[in-house]
């Protein structure tokens, strides 16, 4: 399953909003708002992965002092792979660390997509490269 429906997709990246973002903030109590705050600061970026014209799911992230930081993560159909591919992108097009804070109900994703937790409280973990 997770295979079949990673074939075929792409993945854009971008500085400005996108609207076909919006149904998938909904899973993440954000709106367009808190996007765009975000997006209005240089370091961060958008990444969505797409299959044909429909949105798999976004990462929105931002790097200084040499760190990645992991902003929102929101995917369409979930366990599939599809959000652990995208981190795994994020490690291929970045270099040093790569940060998350996260909520408990998370950790898990996180732990098998390649994190290990740092910190309690807050949670907050780092990706093994
Ligand atoms: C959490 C979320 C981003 C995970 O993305 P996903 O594409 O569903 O996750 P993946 O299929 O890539 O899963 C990767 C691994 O984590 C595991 N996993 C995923 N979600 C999990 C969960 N809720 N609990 C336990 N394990 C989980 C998968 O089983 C898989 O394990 P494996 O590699 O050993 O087979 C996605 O479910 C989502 O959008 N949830 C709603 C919004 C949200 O919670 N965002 C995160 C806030 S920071």
């Amino acid at each position: 399953m997770q295979n079949t429906i990673l074939n075929d997709t792409y993945i854009v990246n971008t500085n400005k909003v996108d609207r076909r973002i919006t149904p998938l903030l909904g899973q993440i109590e954000a709106d367009k708002s808190d996007v765009k705050f975000l997006l209005s600061q240089s370091y961060n970026k958008l990444t969505m992965i797409f299959s044909g014209n429909e949105l798999l799911g976004f990462l929105l992230w931002g790097m200084w002092n040499d760190t990645v930081h992991i902003h929102m993560l929101s995917i369409k159909y979930q366990k599939r792979g599809i959000g652990k591919h995208l981190l795994s992108y994020l490690g291929s097009i970045t270099t040093g660390d790569l940060m998350v804070t996260a909520l408990d109900s998370s950790r898990e994703f996180y732990i098998r997509s390649g994190f290990r937790q740092i910190a309690d409280d807050p949670l907050e973990l780092i990706y093994d490269r």
